[in-house]
């Protein structure tokens, strides 16, 4: 038997339609940025931030936060090992050097504890990656980031809807990223967003994104510094503007279908995304890791089992630290470790309790 569960796809209803198809016909000449500006507008007023700026993509939006930082050649940026690579490679856009911290075991963010002794003289950020939905330990870094001057930017992009104390996940940090790729819990097709609630990095950051070029110089052509271009087009904002409208609906799925899969598979001995106190976990994706069970070639059998069959299991971030660029640079025990026992599970909105009984059998089989 085979089955059509993919590991993701976007929930995308007539609002969607209607949208983009009036900025695909109007959308142009003097209107050209009406959904954009919307788009930006309602997204600050969701996360409760002074600025956003729309963005082509989260690895964009990220490459936009480091040249406002002024993230220089030889300066190091710590960041978690685990993680989906764009979190690091703009980073290296710079030639600045990513310091990889090993990550938490109950939240699979960056381990806290480990990160003052990565602090060197070079040291000017930390990015802290919300991963799958889960909350980094926001209070310490941002105890840490302060101790040691440091910026600290949040990486969001698999948490939007995430709260910590009521506050949005990358609204915290002095800068936070999105992404809208279609596997994302809100999506534009390909995009991503950056928040600031500083008057003076936001000012910086316009200049960045818009290759340089300061909106007080007298002729629109005048550029006085090289920056970047990550624009999003006004059709892909009309795609988020519909979909901002029904975030609430699209997290709270979420949230259902995360609750259906945790509630199906507790017995087991496996860990799953974790949610604190004071804390709403929006569970992007639902992750699986049984340390007991589970070692790489065990669950890469159980992923190709299942994948045979039309099941979207997905295996566990890799630790960077395990690709050619970064292999010189030595692994961390729980990354190692978590990263070879874990799995995702498919968990698009549209998903019925059919198919997550068909992903609920495939799992407990294979951990049988
Ligand atoms: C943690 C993390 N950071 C950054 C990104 C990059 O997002 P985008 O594909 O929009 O550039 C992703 C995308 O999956 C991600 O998971």
């Amino acid at each position: 038997m085979t089955f059509d569960i993919p590991f993701a796809k976007p929930s995308i209803t007539s609002k969607e339609v209607e949208y983009a198809t009036d900025a695909a016909a109007n959308g142009w000449g003097r209107r050209c940025y009406d959904y954009l500006n919307i788009f930006e507008t309602r997204f600050a007023e969701y996360l409760d931030v002074r600025h956003c700026i729309a963005t082509s993509s989260c690895t964009g939006a990220l490459h936009i936060a480091l040249r406002t930082i002024g993230l220089a050649p030889g300066d190091e940026v710590i960041l978690p090992e685990i993680t989906w690579v764009a979190s690091a490679a703009p980073i290296t856009y710079e030639k600045a050097t990513p310091v990889f911290v090993d990550i938490d075991p109950l939240t699979w963010c960056i381990d806290v504890r480990k990160v003052e002794a990565a602090i060197t003289p070079r040291t000017k950020a930390i990015i802290a990656v919300h991963l799958y939905g889960n909350l980094c330990d926001m209070s310490s870094l941002r105890d840490i980031a302060d101790r040691h001057r440091l910026f600290l930017i949040e990486d969001a992009a698999e948490a939007l809807g995430s709260t910590w104390r009521e506050r949005q996940a990358g609204s915290i940090g002095d800068m936070g990223v999105y992404s809208f790729h279609g596997t994302k819990t809100l999506t534009t097709g390909e995009g991503g967003l950056l928040a600031i609630q500083r008057e003076d990095l936001f000012d910086k950051a316009l200049i960045q994104a818009n290759h340089g070029r300061k909106s007080s110089k007298r002729t629109i052509f005048w550029m006085d510094e090289i920056g970047v271009k990550y624009k999003m087009s006004n059709i892909q904002a009309a795609i988020g503007c519909a979909q901002l409208e029904r975030i609430d609906e699209l997290v709270t799925r979420k949230r259902e279908i995360f609750s259906y899969y945790y509630k199906a598979l507790v017995d087991l001995p496996v860990a799953m995304n974790i949610e604190a106190v004071d804390e709403r976990n929006s569970y992007w994706l639902p992750a699986v890791v049984s340390l007991e069970r589970l070692d790489e070639n065990r669950r890469d059998a159980m992923l190709a089992k299942a994948n045979e069959v039309g099941i979207g299991l997905r295996p566990f971030f890799y630790p960077l630290t395990r690709f050619p660029m970064f292999q010189e640079l030595p692994q961390s025990p729980v990354a190692a470790r978590v990263s070879r026992a874990g799995l995702n599970l498919p968990s698009f909105h549209d998903m019925t309790q059919e198919d997550m009984d068909v992903v609920i059998r495939a799992v407990r089989k294979g951990l049988s």
